[in-house]
């Protein structure tokens, strides 16, 4: 399968690259102007954050640091499974750090309210959400994001890292994929 072939899955693209850039540049700029003077720790959730994760770093002014770990809740459904795991955990300590959680999006909030909850056990400075994408409208737990690139409605979306299946991750835009292919 090719990209122009992963192009006949998706019904219509909903935010495109254009738009990705712009609203990630301003997240970016909003996030050095709230930590000027300081050295925020962004933490990738793996894997669906990683294209938004390096191009958000890219936009951050102040000295910052990078980690990653990887939690899963999904298996290979549309609707999460609501019990998470975690794959891969942080290489360093957290305590006394800015901490920046980056995800692709914020969905029931299962994932997050789950990590939340694990990551200020281990005592950092702060503790921040930046999601790329939120669905409020699924929303089951009780977490909001400090910062949001945009709303998007109850869809199931690909591209810009988030998959279905581990697929479409490369799609350089944000699109509905079609129902058929979850369907089937
Ligand atoms: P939550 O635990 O239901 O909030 O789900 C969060 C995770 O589910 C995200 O980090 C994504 O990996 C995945 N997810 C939720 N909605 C979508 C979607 O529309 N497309 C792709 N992945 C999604
Ligand atoms: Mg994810």
């Amino acid at each position: 399968m090719n990209v122009s072939e992963m192009r006949e899955d998706i019904d219509h693209i909903l935010i495109s690259e254009e738009e990705l850039q712009k609203r990630v540049a301003e997240l970016g700029a909003q996030i050095s102007a709230d930590y000027a003077g300081k050295c925020p720790l962004l933490v990738s959730v793996l894997r669906g954050s990683f294209i938004f994760m390096a191009d958000l770093a890219r936009q951050v002014q102040p000295f910052c640091q990078v980690d990653f770990m990887a939690v899963s809740s999904y298996g290979s459904g549309t609707v999460s499974s609501g019990q998470v795991n975690i794959v891969k955990d942080l290489t360093d300590s957290i305590e006394g750090k800015d901490v920046i959680v980056v995800e692709d999006i914020l969905d029931s909030g299962n994932t997050l309210s789950y990590l939340f909850q694990l990551l200020k056990a281990r005592n950092p400075a702060s503790l921040k959400l930046c999601a790329l994408l939120d669905k409020p409208s699924r929303r089951t737990k009780p977490i909001t994001a400090d910062y949001v690139g945009f709303e998007v409605p109850d869809k199931f979306v690909v591209g810009y890292g988030l998959d279905y299946d581990e697929l479409y991750r490369n799609l350089p835009y944000i699109g509905v994929l079609k129902p058929r292919v979850y369907e089937k």
